[in-house]
């Protein structure tokens, strides 16, 4: 059967489909902080939202894609000064690395802005303004920690002391990392400012408080009609049981962000400007595009927009109680939904920067480069549940190599080379094939776990289909059946059919795989949408085959995780308790001797020693074991000048693999005493007249 242009389209079409009325949709992700590195914790949200928006653009809806950097704040401020820059200047370096990454992962928002910008500082100003003539806003005094050096009130995280239950030293104001125990910053003993380092005093001043019970009611009735997930509404309503404290809405300066209208040395706290950040951003993207009416159509009572809110779980209490309250009270519609996602963990493990397991966006690109391996196997994980999700760097691997590289790309390169070889790249018409109808008629079922969030479900489903093609295809065996002249046209038949079922994964997969798809599309020479799945193909010929994807090396993720582990090493204080106590790192597993005498430790010279551009923690030394130079990468940056190093003995791990890092080899490791503080590093010396290649056992 040759391939007609006039394709009959056999299957039905689903009365009352719901892509055939074009929605409007409005979308927005957290506003991350401009402070700290982009991590992949911040990509699960990132690629969960831009799935849920491309997926919707896909099916033809309208639908627009809004977020921008959250730059106000103590942090902030605070880092800018370490920095010896302004906060404007710590901002703007933050947007540029932000936009760089989130592009480089696809994340294809519609405007990425700054919460530090005069759209947002006129939104703020007309809210809170609204705010008050409701008389929603009261004043009263409040008793904080002031840093007379610095000269500033300090929020809980920048106070530390002694706990007051298990008397853990240098314990955060808010809680203890040592027995867990919360309490209030009076309750320390031993106080001290962790910005100034002195004690500080308690000190009174006014702060602005939103009245937020006032709107419990109006909070209530959202909860019944919004989309929000059950886990939020039980939460909600848990916390709407009881009257809502008023929200203290004021910090006094010096703090970075928007003064407060009418107010003497008072400013919005980050968490009042930052929400409206999102209005902002749509605002910027308006005025640049001529969309004047933009903003009143997603805004106003009557819009007919859908408007969503994705979250990491642990900002639920802004986005479903302060925030609603305050669109209530100026006057604005309140979101359609707030969804919120799970935390990463790396391993099992929490992220954190002093076990390793802090993976940045940008060594992923550094190591493993491709997006589409992190955008699959995090949408194999996603769900609509606020559970966890892990990033299990075994587990990744395997996925990614035998979902997309083995099953899913393999249809197509089993495919195209016989189509090459022996029928001009042409293609037959699919459209009588039961496998094809098959797949066909999974696009609802598919359209509808994506729509609802549940992008692992729907991914099973893809790969289960991409399961029965590869069992189609070994059954009818085409480079056997290709010796037989007789099956010539069955083999055409076979392979013809492959491509089409992979162009069918192809469509399903688009918005999750963006970049692959773009080279699936090239090969057929179209752009796969939705309702093609309706309306059937147009190419007839296949252009010539280009490997789509390459398999996930584990020498990248390797160095991936020796990257992260080595610019660890002086990040140790981030969220490890701060003693040095045996207990802290307990005694490892016992080895019997020539377990031990498998380590071939040796005296080394250091004859140079150097920073390595491009890494906050590295320092590139070179080793003298004796007639042998050894470069070596260590993390020791935070507690040394390279030049005080050089002549120096230490010991060096000499039978190590080298591994290859992003700056080049790394061919052993130097030993170091790792405190749990941060100027806890200490390589190790040996007496004097050890000469560089004696052995050390
Ligand atoms: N600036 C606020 C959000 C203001 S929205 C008006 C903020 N910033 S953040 O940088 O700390 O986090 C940004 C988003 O990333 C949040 O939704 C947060 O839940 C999410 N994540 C941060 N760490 C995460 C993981 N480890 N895993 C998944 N998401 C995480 O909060
Ligand atoms: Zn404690």
């Amino acid at each position: 059967m040759r391939y007609s242009n006039a394709l009959t389209v056999t299957h039905t079409k689903l009365e009352n489909m719901s892509d055939n009325i074009q929605r409007q949709i409005c979308v927005t992700m957290a506003l991350p902080y401009a402070n700290g590195d982009l991590h992949l914790g911040h990509l699960v949200e990132a690629i969960q939202s831009d799935i849920w928006v491309r997926f919707q653009r896909h099916r033809g809806n309208n639908c627009s894609f809004f977020c921008g950097s959250d730059a106000h704040g103590t942090p902030i401020m605070l880092q800018a000064q370490k920095k010896g820059i302004t906060p404007e200047a710590l901002v703007a370096q933050a947007h540029e690395q932000r936009v760089r990454i989130y592009s480089a992962f696809n994340v294809d928002f519609t405007n990425y802005h700054t919460t530090h910008s005069s759209e947002n500082r006129t939104l703020a100003e007309d809210i809170y303004t609204k705010l008050k003539s409701n008389g929603d806003i009261s004043r009263k005094s409040v008793e904080q920690f002031y840093d007379t050096e610095k000269q500033m009130f300090l929020p809980d995280r920048f106070v530390k002391g002694t706990c007051p239950k298990c008397g853990a030293q240098d314990q955060y104001g808010d809680n203890c990392e040592v027995c867990g125990a919360s309490y209030h910053p009076t309750d320390l003993k031993d106080v001290k400012s962790s910005v100034s380092g002195t004690t500080p005093v308690l000190k009174s001043s006014d702060h602005l408080f939103f009245e937020i019970a006032r709107y419990q009611t109006d909070l209530q009735n959202w909860l019944e009609t919004s989309q929000c997930q059950t886990a939020t509404i039980n939460k909600l309503n848990e916390w709407l049981s009881q009257p809502l404290h008023p929200w203290d809405i004021s910090r006094d300066g010096p703090y970075f962000g928007f003064e407060i209208p009418e107010e003497e040395n008072k400013f919005f706290y980050v968490w009042l400007d930052a929400p409206i950040g999102y209005m902002a951003s749509m605002v910027n993207w308006a005025n640049a595009h001529d969309h004047n009416d933009y903003f009143k159509a997603v805004w106003n009572h009557d819009s007919d927009v859908e408007l969503y809110h994705f979250i990491g779980k642990d900002i639920v209490y802004f986005h479903t109680l302060f925030w609603p309250a305050m669109l209530k009270g100026a006057d604005y519609r309140l979101p359609t939904a707030v969804w919120a996602h799970g935390f990463l963990t790396i391993n099992g493990h929490k992220m954190s920067k002093s076990r390793g397991t802090f993976i940045t966006a940008d060594a992923y690109l550094h190591h493993v480069k491709d997006p589409d391996y992190l955008r699959h196997y995090f949408a194999s994980k996603l769900t609509d549940t606020v559970d966890d999700i892990d990033l299990d760097i075994e587990d990744f691997k395997a996925k990614v190599n035998s979902d997309l590289v083995g099953k899913l790309v393999n249809i197509a390169s089993r495919c195209a080379g016989f189509l090459k070889k022996q029928f001009d790249n042409r293609l037959l018409d699919p459209s009588e094939e039961t496998l094809y109808q098959q797949f066909i008629n999974a696009r609802e079922t598919i359209a509808s776990d994506f729509e609802s969030r549940n992008f692992a479900k729907a991914i099973r489903e893809i790969m289960a289909l991409a399961d029965d093609a590869n069992r189609f295809i070994d059954a009818n065996k085409p480079w056997l059946a290709l010796k037989d002249p007789e099956q010539h046209e069955e083999v055409h038949r076979v392979c013809s059919l492959g491509l089409q079922l992979f162009r069918i994964l192809m469509t399903y997969l688009k918005p999750v795989v963006p970049g692959l798809t773009e080279k699936a599309e090239a090969l057929f020479g179209e752009t796969f949408t939705w309702a093609q799945l309706e309306e059937g193909l147009r190419s007839t010929t296949i252009n010539s085959f280009k490997p789509l994807l390459p398999r996930i090396e584990s020498a990248q993720l390797e160095s991936m995780m020796d990257e992260v582990k080595l610019e660890s090493q002086d990040n140790k204080s981030d969220d490890t308790p701060k003693t040095g106590h045996l207990a802290d790192e307990p005694i490892a597993e016992t080895i019997d001797y020539d377990t031990f005498l498998k380590v071939d430790l040796r005296v080394a010279k250091i004859v140079e020693a150097s920073a390595v551009e491009g890494a906050d923690k590295l320092l590139c030394l070179k080793l003298d074991i004796g007639g042998e130079i050894r470069q070596v990468f260590a993390g020791i940056k935070s507690a040394y000048k390279p030049e005080t190093l050089v002549g120096k003995h230490t010991v060096m791990v000499a039978n190590l693999a080298p591994r290859k890092m992003r700056f080049g080899m790394s061919e052993g490791m130097v030993l170091a005493a790792a405190g749990t503080d941060k100027n806890g590093l200490y390589i190790l010396e040996p007496h004097e007249g050890a000469e560089p290649g004696m052995r050390v056992r």
